[in-house]
C-alpha cells in the first residue's frame, strides 16, 4: 500500500509495525544533484554541453528532510525488541557517504544503538563532473541499524559481506531520478525478513521497495509526498501488484 502523504502523518493510517524499514533518504545534494548523472549534459554526452538539468535539484523535498523526524518514525514503527534471539527488527538506510556520520550519532538517541555499514558496488560510475581529473565514485552507501539484538538473518549458512553488488535493474519502469534496483532490494528483504513480515519504506519514491517486498511475499507499506512520483509509482511500477490507492 502506497500512501501519498508525509511519513510524519503515519498515525492517520493505522499501518502495522515493521520487521524491516528500508529508506532511501533525500541526499541533500541540492543544486549539484545531477553531478552524478549523465543527464547533466545534453543526451548524456559532455561534448553536447550542459542540459537544462545542470545545476538543478532532483526534487524540492530534498532540503526539507529532517533526519530526527525520520529516526523517530523508524523507532516507533519497528516491531518491539523480541525476547528470543534471531527475530529482532532492523532498518536499512541508503544515504550519501557523509550523511552516515549524522545518522549514526542521532540513531542512538532513538534506541538504534548498533549499526553495520553497507557498500553497494556498481560496475560503472554515474559521476560526470571532472572525471578525467580525479577518482570517480562507483559505490552507494547504506547503514543497517538495529537496537540491541542482532536482526533476523536468513543467510542459509553462508557469509554475507557488507560490500554487495549493485545489480542493474533493466526490468522495472524508470520513474524516479534516484530509483533503486528491485533485485538488490529483494535480496535485502529476503535476508532480514520472512514471508508475511511487514516492510515499510517511508520515502518510497517510485515504490521499488514495495514492489520488491510484494514479489517476496511480504506485506509492504510506503509513503511518498510528491504527487507525480506517487502517481507514476502506482501507474507504472506497482500496477501489477495489488496496491491500494489512498
Ligand atoms: C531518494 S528518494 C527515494 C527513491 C526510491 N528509493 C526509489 O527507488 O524510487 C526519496 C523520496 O522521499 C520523498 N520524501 C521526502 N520527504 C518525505 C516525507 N517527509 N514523507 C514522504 N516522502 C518523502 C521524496 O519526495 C523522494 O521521492
Amino acid at each position: 500500500m502506497l500512501i501519498n502523504d508525509h511519513f510524519q502523518n503515519y498515525k492517520t493510517y493505522g499501518i502495522p509495525k515493521a520487521q524491516l524499514v528500508i529508506a532511501d533518504i533525500p541526499y541533500n545534494i541540492g543544486k549539484n544533484a545531477y553531478g552524478s548523472n549523465p543527464n547533466w549534459y545534453v543526451d548524456g554526452d559532455n561534448a553536447n554541453g550542459e542540459s537544462a538539468l545542470a545545476g538543478k535539484e532532483f526534487f524540492d523535498t530534498d532540503k526539507d528532510f529532517r533526519i530526527s523526524e525520520f529516526l523517530h518514525f523508524c523507532s516507533k514503527m519497528l516491531v518491539k525488541e523480541p525476547k528470543e534471539t534471531g527475530k529482532a527488527p532492523c532498518m536499512i538506510v541508503f544515504c550519501e557517504f557523509e550523511q552516515q556520520f549524522e545518522l549514526i550519532t542521532k540513531a542512538k538517541e532513538y534506541g538504534l544503538n548498533n549499526y553495520i555499514n553497507l557498500v553497494f558496488r556498481k560496475n560503472f560510475s554515474a559521476q560526470v563532473l571532472k572525471t578525467n581529473m580525479r577518482i570517480v565514485g562507483n559505490c552507494e552507501y547504506g547503514l543497517l541499524f538495529y537496537r540491541d539484538k542482532l536482526p533476523k538473518f536468513n543467510n542459509d549458512g553462508r557469509m554475507i559481506f557488507n560490500c554487495m553488488d549493485w545489480v542493474k535493474d533493466s526490468h522495472t519502469p524508470k520513474v524516479h531520478p534516484t530509483q533503486k534496483p528491485v533485485p538488490l532490494l529483494r535480496r535485502l528483504i529476503e535476508i532480514f525478513t520472512d514471508p508475511g513480515d511487514v516492510v515499510i519504506d517511508p520515502c518510497a519514491g517510485s515504490g521499488t521497495t514495495l514492489l520488491a517486498a510484494k514479489q517476496c511475499g511480504r506485506k509492504a507499506y510506503g509513503f511518498e509526498i510528491k504527487k507525480n512520483f506517487y502517481k507514476e509509482a502506482q501507474e507504472k511500477v506497482l500496477k501489477n501488484v495489488q496496491a491500494i490507492i489512498i
